[in-house]
């Protein structure tokens, strides 16, 4: 088989090249145009994920899908906005790919989509929790104090008290994951900040 038969095969849906240096205008305008619509189904990927936690209870009194549902319905009751409250129903959703490290994983997914104080609370809220039981561990309770001195400091510290730690109740009446899913899909609908913008710009 000889390579132009080969690169015919690709169809016209597929870019042509082979290696990314041959790529072209043509190849650019389908990646660009499927990437538009793949970019569009962020938010019932995210929500497929977020209900693998469902039944995962690891010990806890609640699994991991109700914990993230009360953290965020003890969010939205306490007034606080959709940027806000959807970081607190994806912020364990990094447990099942990031085990050792995830409130990295969900502040990755929401980063694109919230203020840089909402970004920064996920993405450390693991060391503020740990003041709730780390001691437990043998780890250090006070981890949250290299933070000390951080302008979202007390920011972080309220999310873990108000929220995060208080939400292992069983018999709390957590909205349930429908209530939350037009929030995920309004925060998500277009990056606030992206190296991708400008291309979904092209719309
Ligand atoms: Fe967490
Ligand atoms: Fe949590």
């Amino acid at each position: 088989m000889g390579v132009q038969e080969t690169i015919d095969e690709a169809g016209p849906g597929r870019a042509k090249f082979r290696e990314m240096k041959q790529g072209t205008a043509d190849d650019w305008a389908i990646i660009g145009g499927e990437y538009r619509a793949f970019a569009k189904g962020l938010p019932d990927r995210v929500l497929d994920h977020l209900r693998l936690l469902d039944g995962d209870f690891g010990g806890f009194p609640v699994d991991r899908l109700e914990h993230s549902l009360q953290t965020a319905t003890r969010a939205h009751r306490d007034g606080r906005d959709e940027q806000y409250v959807v970081m607190a129903l994806l912020h364990d959703i990094g447990d099942t790919l990031g085990s050792y490290n995830h409130p990295e994983v969900a502040a990755s997914i929401i980063k694109p989509f919230v203020s840089e104080e909402v970004h920064w609370i996920c993405q450390n809220h693991g060391a503020f929790q740990g003041y709730y039981y780390f001691h437990f561990l043998g780890m250090d309770q006070n981890a949250r104090d290299k933070f000390t001195g951080h302008p979202h400091y007390e920011a972080c510290r309220l999310f873990c008290e108000k929220y995060d730690q208080a939400a292992f109740d069983p018999d709390y009446d957590s909205e349930p994951l429908e209530f939350f899913e037009p929030m995920v899909r309004r925060v998500m609908a277009r990056p606030l900040a992206s190296a991708y913008a400008k291309a979904l710009e092209q719309e």
